[in-house]
């Protein structure tokens, strides 16, 4: 399959989503929307939000679920790698907060921003970390507390998100069969105007300005979005599968990101992957960003529909742009 000798493999999963929903008809009493609209447009029926707690709380909460699902000791911990776009603090990163939190005394670790893609591209990092024979237990969690970035007066955007984590282990395996096998992974900064937040960073420090312009808000350009995460996806998915000569009768599941039922719908079709093998929980959920595809890994994987040797397209599309398609093959009992 690879040349490799030995490949990063998926050893555990974690989850960790806050108890608070806000369904369709909340959004219903504070802006200009229908659930029917909201359902028929996006596929989300209900979001989760963490009312007190930050990211590194969601993330904490995800890799403690991985840890006593596993047996994963904290000491045994060698990096961390927090995928968010929305961090405790610009510094210091959420992957010290992270570490604390559990004791992990023996890691490293770094967040990892790019958005919506940002699982796929930790995941790629932490492969080539284990692939690299210097580490042995990597976590790569995807965390995003989103309703700290939210305008809830803006019904382009507040219908859209949620906030959860969910976490996966790699280790090495020499049976190269399984794992992660391959990936094609871009970034194209001439779309960083279309999904964004303009305030507090360099370009825009916070400011009396930057709150009155709502700076501290995500702006996109939905229709803009919509088009390029349609064919972002899809070609580099489909692009995945010819270069290992995969059907859409080979493929288990396309996991894809879950931002929009249309998209995803848009995306198997194109791949010529019917329903019934796509991962969505997107209706539950909504748009958690970096968590949207660990956090289908682990509900499919503990509803007992993924099962070893199955194999896996993930694909993601998000800020930047950003976007890729991973090939794994899935090797956890
Ligand atoms: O995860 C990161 C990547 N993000 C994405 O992939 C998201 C990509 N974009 C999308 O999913 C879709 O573009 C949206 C769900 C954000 C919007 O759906 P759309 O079908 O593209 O709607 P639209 O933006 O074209 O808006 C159509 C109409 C507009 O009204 P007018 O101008 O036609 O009068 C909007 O103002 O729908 C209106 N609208 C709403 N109406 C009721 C926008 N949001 C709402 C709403 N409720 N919540």
């Amino acid at each position: 399959m690879t040349n490799r000798t030995q490949n990063a493999v998926i050893t555990g999963v974690g989850m960790y989503v806050p108890e608070t929903v806000l369904d369709n008809k909340y959004f219903e009493k504070i802006v200009d929307t229908t659930n029917e609209w909201i359902l028929s447009r996006t596929g989300i029926s209900e979001r989760r939000i963490i009312e007190n707690g930050t990211t590194s709380d969601l993330a904490t909460g995800a890799l403690r679920d991985l840890m006593a699902s596993s047996g994963l000791q904290a000491e045994d911990i060698d990096v961390i790698i927090i995928c968010t776009i929305t961090p405790d603090m610009f510094f210091p990163a959420t992957a010290c907060i992270v570490q604390n939190n559990v004791g992990a005394k023996n890691a490293w670790g770094f967040d990892l921003s790019a958005a919506c893609s940002g699982f796929l591209f930790g995941l790629e990092t932490g492969s080539a970390l284990i692939e690299s024979g210097r580490y042995k237990k990597v976590v790569v969690i995807g965390a995003d507390k989103m309703s700290s970035v939210i305008d809830y007066t803006d019904r382009n955007t507040c219908i859209l998100f949620g906030d959860a984590a969910s976490a996966v282990l790699l280790e090495s395996t020499s049976d190269t069969n399984y794992g992660i096998q391959d990936s094609i992974l871009h970034c194209d900064g001439s779309g960083k105007d279309a999904l964004c937040m303009l305030g507090g960073g360099s370009k825009n420090p916070a400011s009396y300005e930057t709150i009155d312009k709502g700076y501290h808000f995500i702006y996109q350009d939905g229709k803009t979005v919509f088009k390029a995460a349609v064919n972002g996806m899809a070609d580099v998915s489909y692009k995945i599968m010819q270069k290992h000569n995969l059907t859409g009768d080979d493929v288990a599941y396309l996991v894809p990101h879950q931002a929009n039922l249309r998209i995803i719908d848009a995306t198997a079709k194109k791949m010529n992957i019917t329903r019934d093998k796509v991962m969505i929980n997107i209706g539950k959920y909504g748009n958690t960003t970096a968590a949207t595809i660990p956090l289908c890994l682990t509900e499919y994987y503990r509803d007992g529909k993924v099962k070893k040797g199955d194999k896996l397209i993930l694909a993601a599309f998000g800020a930047g742009f950003t976007w890729g398609s991973m090939y794994i093959v899935w090797g956890i009992d």
